[in-house]
């Protein structure tokens, strides 16, 4: 099974940023223990702070993988591109939210991914892309 994780802006900053939210671990560290998890699993991973990357990055995998977990991160609540992006692929998207949006602020109770995507899971800090992962078995 081929699985890629894509994640959005900042959150190459995962460990350093706001650890009070996100965690004090870094994500390549956390990515070493998933791959170590999942061996059977050919996991890919991919970051970017720009949202055409992204979308780039969807196009690219979404005829030929087996699914895409997303954390397009604050571009989940801008993002009209991404939203449209997932529409116009064939893989089945699952999006991942370390915090619980649904208890922050107002401007993230909004979603461009989840209309689009298989299904989604927030609020089990890193713990989440473990279950999305297994989503997929
Ligand atoms: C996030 C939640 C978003 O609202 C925020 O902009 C992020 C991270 C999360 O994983 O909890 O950068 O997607």
């Amino acid at each position: 099974m081929k699985l890629i994780i894509i994640n959005g802006p900042n959150l190459n900053l995962l460990g350093k940023r706001e650890p009070e939210i996100y965690g004090s671990k870094t994500f390549e560290d956390y990515f070493r223990e998933l791959k170590l998890q999942f061996n059977k699993v050919e996991l890919s991973y991919f970051q970017s702070n720009i949202e055409g990357e992204i979308i780039d990055k969807l196009h690219e995998v979404g005829f030929n993988y087996d699914g895409i977990i997303l954390n397009a991160a604050a571009y989940t609540h801008t993002s009209v591109g991404i939203g449209d992006a997932i529409k116009g692929i064939e893989v089945p998207v699952v999006e991942v939210h370390i915090s619980n949006i649904h208890a922050r602020e107002d401007f993230r109770q909004h979603s461009y991914i989840s209309p689009n995507a298989k299904g989604v899971l927030f609020g089990f800090g890193l713990k989440g892309y473990n279950l999305a992962i297994q989503s997929f078995f």
